[in-house]
């Protein structure tokens, strides 16, 4: 690991165009996807809902975190088949010192990482950019074949944090406002679309990126500020308001219980202080009813969000932090049966089968291609992803679990997730619950518990007795897929002197050692250090330490520096500008980029 905080650089627009383009041209891939990882739609069946009133044509996407925070994972998401995009949580304190690595999904999954990498006007550049590369994507002829001519709407969910100071900050009032209306953002960036891309130059962009809003309650979010800062949204920025709640509202001894006892992780340490802490089950009851009182008297709506990680003390101790942050199978089972208590304790409130409620219950924790289907019929809306996408295949896993999720519609004879759902709820209750959760969690708690328990999740990823060196290794991908920034790509070795069939580099910039291609690398070794690590801005080359090449506009390496470990400088520069200048190559048309970034304003082409 290197020894401080790499920063996140995106990519201009301008270079991320020339990369579509480039890899399309050369591999038939977006950011690395095979279009048999593209979803298109099935045109007989509507798997569309309503967001808090705005339609999106899958009920899948991204929760906030590593999957929504660059451009390219954005499009990435919606390329698998994600409509609702739940945005990279902004926050006043844009300037973190993150630990690393920070990302453990080697079983079920743990993180340290707090809040977005970027700072809020970056992230108001990112999600600006990821709004016009999806609009002009669905006109992009190449794609057309493979995602549908219609492949239908999709929302962006705003997500803050953590306090109301910070949220009503001018710093984060001008992110909200410039969601709402990004109409300098896209004019600062036009410029940028030249080339091939000119004709979307005029285009009339959607200025209104995003109207709805998600706020975090975690990372010490006081619990008596939630009604404050809800309030504080709707009033001053008109929005629709998501509340993200937290597994701790289930109380100390019930998430132990589960925990440890009937899902039998004894290694997991739940940490109790944070239950003291954090919104109390009583309150939280009142709270959602007021606030949706609150929301309708304004015109507005109101939802919840089930739930944000579980905080548990450190105990494997391979991220540095005294405290992590659970994901994935375990914390599924924690999140449906606090949607299953909270129906029961809020009847006919909730938006879910067998309540028939008005608020509408969005949903991550552990969702995955085999319980999707149970936890839409649930009445979860939508169904967000992190941990699963954090996995070997990470965006290609979302067209599987949408496949999933068709063919049990159109198996039982719907072609609709209405009828479909009300079918499921009538099942249930003829089978004795309550509602489709109620089912479900006695189903993940009783028969299905295998899926969640210890024992069917403690199967470590596959490992090869070997030092991985920078050229050569297995070539099983996995750098390229579990990698959320993309940062990774591979070149087919040229015929003879390099081992391996693939070679794998890094776009140095994308990188911000999180440490999850580490985990699933096979060999022993980080392939974000050991790789050859590429650097397009010599600021950045200069300014950090470790092996790195860095390249000219025309792709060529004009710089090195090699660690002690490797190989020889001059022959591992040669090796790289060799696979660089294969066919494949660099996917980065740095020239063009470079061009277009003259044109563009100051602001709009140094965002990184
Ligand atoms: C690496 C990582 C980063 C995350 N960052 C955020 C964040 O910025 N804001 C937030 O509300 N939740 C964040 N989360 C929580 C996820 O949005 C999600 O609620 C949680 O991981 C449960 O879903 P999962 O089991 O599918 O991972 C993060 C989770 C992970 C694993």
């Amino acid at each position: 690991m290197a020894d401080a905080t790499p920063p996140l650089t995106p990519l201009s627009l301008g270079m991320l165009l020339g990369r579509i383009e480039h890899e399309w041209a050369t591999r038939k891939k977006i950011f690395d996807l095979p279009t048999a990882r593209f979803w298109a739609p099935d045109p007989e069946i509507d798997l569309g809902f309503d967001f808090l009133g705005r339609r999106c044509a899958t009920p899948i996407g991204p929760a906030a975190g590593p999957h929504s925070q660059l451009a390219e994972n954005i499009v990435l998401s919606w390329l698998g088949g994600s409509r609702l995009f739940e945005l990279k949580t902004v926050q006043i304190i844009d300037d973190l010192e993150i630990a690393r690595p920070c990302i453990d999904m080697q079983t079920i999954g743990y993180n340290i990482e707090w809040s977005q990498e970027l700072t809020v006007p970056q992230s108001l550049t990112e999600y600006t950019k990821a709004s016009m590369l999806l609009e002009i994507l669905r006109e992009w002829e190449p794609i057309q074949e493979f995602v549908s001519a219609d492949p239908g709407p999709h929302v962006f969910d705003m997500s803050v944090g953590y306090d109301l100071a910070g949220i009503s900050s001018e710093k984060v009032s001008s992110f909200i406002r410039g969601m709402r209306n990004a109409g300098a953002e896209i004019d600062a960036l036009r410029p940028e679309l030249t080339g091939s891309w000119a004709r979307f130059a005029d285009r009339d962009f959607n200025t209104a990126l995003s109207d709805t809003l998600t706020l975090s309650t975690f990372h010490g979010c006081p619990p008596e500020e939630i009604e404050s800062i809800t309030k504080h949204l709707i009033d001053e920025h008109e929005l629709d308001v998501i509340v993200k709640l937290n597994p701790t509202l289930l109380g100390y001894e019930t998430v132990a219980g589960i925990v440890n006892d009937e899902l039998g992780y004894t290694d997991v340490s739940v940490k109790e202080s944070a239950f003291a802490e954090d919104l109390q089950f009583e309150r939280g009851i009142e709270l959602i009813g007021e606030l949706n009182d609150y929301a309708k008297a304004r015109g507005r709506r109101f939802g919840i969000k089930l739930t944000n990680t579980l905080v548990v003390d450190n105990q494997k101790q391979w991220m540095p932090d005294e405290t992590m942050y659970l994901s994935g199978a375990p914390l599924h089972v924690l999140a449906m049966t606090l949607l299953d208590t909270l129906s029961t304790a809020l009847p006919g409130q909730l938006d879910v089968p067998g309540s028939d409620g008005d608020i509408m219950v969005s949903f991550s924790a552990g969702i995955t291609k085999d319980n999707l289907a149970d936890s839409i019929a649930a009445g979860v809306n939508p169904a967000t992803v992190c941990s699963d996408l954090l996995k070997p295949g990470g965006y290609g896993r979302l067209k599987p679990m949408l496949k999933a999720l068709t063919t049990e519609i159109s198996e039982s004879g719907h072609t609709d997730l209405i009828t479909w759902k009300a079918d499921r709820q009538a099942q249930a209750a003829a089978a004795g619950f309550s509602s489709t959760a109620a089912q479900h969690v006695a189903d993940i708690r009783g028969e299905g518990i295998e899926a969640y328990h210890l024992r069917g999740n403690e199967k470590l990823p596959r490992a090869v007795d070997h030092e991985l060196e920078m050229f050569g290794c297995v070539a099983c991908n996995f750098c390229v897929t579990v990698c959320p920034n993309d940062a990774f790509f591979s070149i087919k070795s040229p015929q003879d002197h390099i081992e391996g069939r693939q070679q794998y580099l890094l776009l140095t910039e994308l990188c911000n050692e999180c440490g999850n291609c580490m985990t699933f690398c096979p060999e022993d070794g980080d392939p974000a250090q050991i790789k050859p690590r590429l650097y397009t801005e010599p600021s950045l080359f200069a300014g950090r330490t470790g092996q790195g090449f860095l390249l000219d506009d025309a792709g060529v390496v004009i710089g090195s520096r090699l660690d002690g470990a490797q190989a020889d400088g001059a022959e591992a520069s040669a090796l790289v500008q060799e696979l660089l200048s294969g066919e494949a190559g660099l996917p980065l048309a740095l020239a063009a980029a470079a061009a277009a970034g003259a044109e563009a304003t100051p602001e709009a082409g140094t965002d990184a």
